[in-house]
């Protein structure tokens, strides 16, 4: 199986359609395809993906000169609230800071409970697009900016 395949298969088992935030294969194939957009994919013990494992979850994320953003996190429902989240947040953190960056970004839509494990990672709120999202019955959503600085 390839990235791809390993996070197709996360993202359509995590992201629950009403909310509209899941990417599509070809979505992520083309920001793959970017030369500095990247993947980080973890087995459910939190670990790097090995050749024949099981991907648990997955971060998409963009590097820039000074700054990174988390552009999506999912993870498998039937291994979540069991730290593959937090630990894939802090190992991208820890690979950005490596890489010279000052702070890291993510964009959430308001109404997430992941919000409570980006807080938890360090993350604070810095901003807010009002009626950024658009749920499948039409309901707008602001989307709130987070930052982390390292
Ligand atoms: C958000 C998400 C990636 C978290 O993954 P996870 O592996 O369950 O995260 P963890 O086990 O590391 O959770 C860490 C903490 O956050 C809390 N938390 C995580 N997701 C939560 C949720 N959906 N609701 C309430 N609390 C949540 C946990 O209670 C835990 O708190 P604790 O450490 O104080 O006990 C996962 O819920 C998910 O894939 N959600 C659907 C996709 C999504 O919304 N992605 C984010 C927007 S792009």
């Amino acid at each position: 199986m390839s990235d791809l395949d390993h996070i197709m298969s996360v993202m359509d088992a995590a992201f629950d359609p009403h909310w509209r935030e899941a990417w599509t294969r070809q979505q992520v194939e083309n920001s793959l395809a970017m030369p500095h957009t990247y993947a980080i994919i973890f087995d459910k013990h939190a670990r790097l993906l090995a050749p024949g494992s099981e991907a648990a979850g997955f971060i998409l994320a963009r590097r820039a000169p000074s700054e990174e953003e988390l552009l999506l996190i999912g993870v498998r429902p039937e291994v979540r609230n069991s730290g593959v989240g937090r630990a894939l947040i802090e190992y991208f953190s820890d690979v950005a800071r490596k890489e010279g960056a000052e702070r890291v970004f993510l964009e959430m839509r308001a109404n997430n409970p992941a919000e409570k494990l980006y807080l938890s990672c360090g993350f604070e709120p810095i901003g807010r697009r009002a009626n950024y999202y658009r749920t499948l019955d039409g309901t707008l959503l602001d989307a709130i900016t987070f930052a982390q600085r390292l």
